[in-house]
């Protein structure tokens, strides 16, 4: 996100435009907490996670009369336009300032990448390189003993890290909020891999699948005999929110961030920007809101012919 404010705040700023930066999100709109931005405040933050910024649930602005007071605030100030940097819950915020005739552009950013009209959002590159890491430092005492691994990632509805780190660590299973897994069936397959003569046996569990790792522990738990090995589980929770951002996130925060301010200078509004086929498009706010970018089949399908 850091990488987002900067670019958003000197792409504007190279236009001769003045800043200002809301602290905490909506409620800091709400709370008239802006502060103007120069070049200097937005250096040496394109390394750092998270936002200088902060951020905030704010479940006020979900009402209209917190929605009335943020517009107040901006206009009061001189406001012309905002650049909302976030994901789906932002995003619905930004839908609604739109539909009440403010001029915004929604920047993506969010681990889960789930936001329609886009292909890949800005967090979610580094959190499924942290999975990655944990994935590929589990296999080491998976492959010593025998034992059966799961860590659960990251991502609430949307299964985009477990299936993309899945894929890149190799795991024997991959299950997701998408698809239908069970928990016999994830047990099945583990067991099977070490039948296949696999030295180790790893799952990767999104946080939102049906097949939780609850779910998984329980049935590992009743079934333990028949199964004839143990199952560790490892939940990997904020620690994939953390730490340095990837090379392709911050290219990426400074694409959309910069291309923002292109579209608002364009004369374009109420949209979010976003890549599709490594270009910039941006789509109307209105139009994703309440949708979800789907789950791509043919990469699930990919994970499970890799496993055999
Ligand atoms: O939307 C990003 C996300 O990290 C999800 O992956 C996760 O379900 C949720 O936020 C965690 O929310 P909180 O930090 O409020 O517990």
């Amino acid at each position: 996100m850091n990488a987002a404010v900067r670019a958003v705040t000197r792409g504007a700023l190279a236009r001769g435009w003045e800043v200002f930066g809301v602290r905490n999100g909506y409620a800091g709109l709400l709370e008239n907490a802006l502060e103007p931005l120069q070049a200097r405040n937005v250096g040496g933050i394109i390394q750092s996670g998270g936002t200088v910024l902060g951020s905030a649930r704010c479940p006020e602005f979900t009402e209209a009369a917190g929605r009335a007071k943020a517009l107040a605030n901006l206009r009061g100030k001189g406001i012309d336009a905002l650049a909302v940097i976030g994901g789906n819950g932002s995003q619905s915020g930004s839908a609604s300032l739109a539909r009440e005739g403010f001029p915004v552009v929604g920047v993506p950013s969010t681990i889960d990448n789930d936001l329609y009209g886009n292909d890949v959002s800005i967090g979610c590159d580094t959190a499924i390189n942290i999975t990655l890491e944990a994935i590929d430092r589990l296999r080491t005492t998976a492959s010593s003993h025998q034992r059966a691994f799961a860590v659960e990632t990251m991502g609430r509805n949307c299964g985009y890290i477990a299936l993309m780190s899945g894929i890149a660590g190799g795991a024997e299973v991959i299950a997701l909020p998408e698809s239908e897994l069970r928990p016999e069936e994830v047990a099945e397959r583990l067991r099977a891999a070490y039948k296949r003569g696999k030295t180790h046996a790893l799952a990767v569990i999104a946080e939102g699948a049906k097949c939780g790792v609850h779910e998984l522990m329980e049935y590992y738990g009743a079934h333990r005999k028949s199964i004839g090995f143990d199952l560790r589980v490892t939940r990997l929770g904020h620690v994939v929110r953390g730490g340095i951002p990837s090379a392709a996130d911050r290219v990426l925060a400074t694409r959309l961030g910069a291309a923002a301010i292109d579209t608002l200078a364009g004369g374009k509004h109420g949209v979010l920007v976003g890549i599709a086929g490594g270009e910039v498009v941006t789509t109307p706010l209105v139009e994703i809101a309440g949708k979800m970018r789907p789950a791509d089949a043919s990469l699930l399908e990919l994970a499970r012919v890799m496993a055999i």
